[in-house]
């Protein structure tokens, strides 16, 4: 990537959050920002981050507004490390102004810094008068959030780890179209009472690579579970994609548990709904469901159009459930044009 931007140079990008069904979770380069593991995502419709850089020379700073409000502490403290990537590799100074919104409610329990960084990533870059593509796109949104490299895409999306030390051979790409599924759903239970992250998961992680039991087994395990994984999507297959991603998921949450000191994301709401699903399954004799959830309270239960009802019957009387959504495969990021007048 190399270009000549001007002053005043504004591009604006949208993203959306993605899901993962095997989980990054453990970081083997920080310099490079290389996983240990290769991850599999479904970026999701009808939520977005969208995100305006302008680059300005008046500007002595540079300046975060987040849903409107001017941000600072961690927040701007990532967003100006990120600039300063792109600023190195445009050869460029000067100060940015970052507009960014989602057009879901921040505390929904929806918000990710998959589509934050994603959408920061593609609008810097270009205001910044860089011209990438989505692979190179991926690749530097990637700096800003692991998860982030796979929200450039749409539909199903891997992000693989690669092998080499360079990390040449690590990114992300799509794997199947947002339609390809069209019977697959994601039923989103927001729970109440969620508390607020506040290490972020870059952090988290690390802790478990150094002091988890369960890290080792788990990096051995992953192979044939992503390549099970991948299949059952290949195959429409919720019988077997399912019980692999309830697999997943608490092979996930057993690392976490066992880092030191722990690391416990769920809430009590949150355990009962696993276990409503888990009781579902077994009392209906096959797979209607399967469970995930990332570094949070929040959980996201995969199922076919046809089980919804049943899904959303098994979970009734759940009361700390505050709300569900029903989300469906979506696009990746796009470009959005300056609307006349603005
Ligand atoms: C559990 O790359 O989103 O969601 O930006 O530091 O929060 P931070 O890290 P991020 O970590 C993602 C962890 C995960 C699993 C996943 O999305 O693959």
């Amino acid at each position: 990537m190399a270009g000549e931007p001007g002053p005043s140079q504004e591009a604006t990008y949208e993203a959306a959050p993605n899901i993962a069904l095997v989980k990054y979770w453990g970081i083997r380069d920080p310099v490079r920002a290389l996983p240990y593991n290769s991850s599999l995502s479904v970026t999701l419709a009808g939520l977005a981050t969208r995100t305006t850089v302008r680059f300005d020379p008046a500007l002595p700073a540079d300046r975060l507004r987040l849903n409107g409000r001017l941000a600072d502490g961690e927040p701007l403290r990532s967003v100006r490390e990120f600039l300063d990537r792109v600023r190195q590799e445009a050869r460029f100074d000067g100060f940015a102004e970052v507009r960014s919104r989602n057009n879901f409610p921040t505390a929904s329990g929806l918000a990710s810094s998959a589509s934050g960084f994603a959408a920061l990533a593609g609008a810097a870059a270009r205001a910044a008068g860089l011209r990438p593509d989505a692979a190179a796109l991926s690749r530097l949104a990637r700096f800003g959030s692991g998860s982030a490299c796979r929200s450039i895409f749409g539909g199903f999306v891997e992000w693989r780890a690669g092998h080499r030390p360079d990390g040449r051979d690590c990114r992300a790409f799509p794997l199947f179209p947002p339609d390809h599924w069209p019977e697959l759903v994601d039923l989103v239970c927001v729970v109440r009472g969620a508390p607020v992250k506040t290490v972020r998961s870059a952090v988290a992680m690390q802790a478990s690579v150094a002091t988890s039991p369960g890290f080792a087994a788990r990096q051995r395990a992953l192979p044939a579970r992503l390549l099970r994984i991948r299949r059952a999507i290949a195959r429409r297959d919720g019988a077997r994609l399912f019980p692999a991603i309830i697999e997943e998921c608490d092979d996930f949450r057993a690392v976490c548990e066992g880092t030191r000191p722990t690391l416990d994301y769920l809430t009590a709401t949150s355990r009962e709904i696993l276990e409503a699903v888990r009781s579902l399954n077994r009392r209906s004799g096959r797979p209607v469901a399967g469970y995930t959830h990332d570094a949070g309270a929040h959980v996201h239960l995969f199922t076919l159009r046809s089980d919804l009802g049943r899904l959303r019957a098994a979970l009734a009387g759940i009361d700390g459930l505050e709300r569900t959504r029903t989300l469906r495969p979506g696009p990746g990021g796009r470009y959005v044009a300056r609307r006349p007048g603005r």
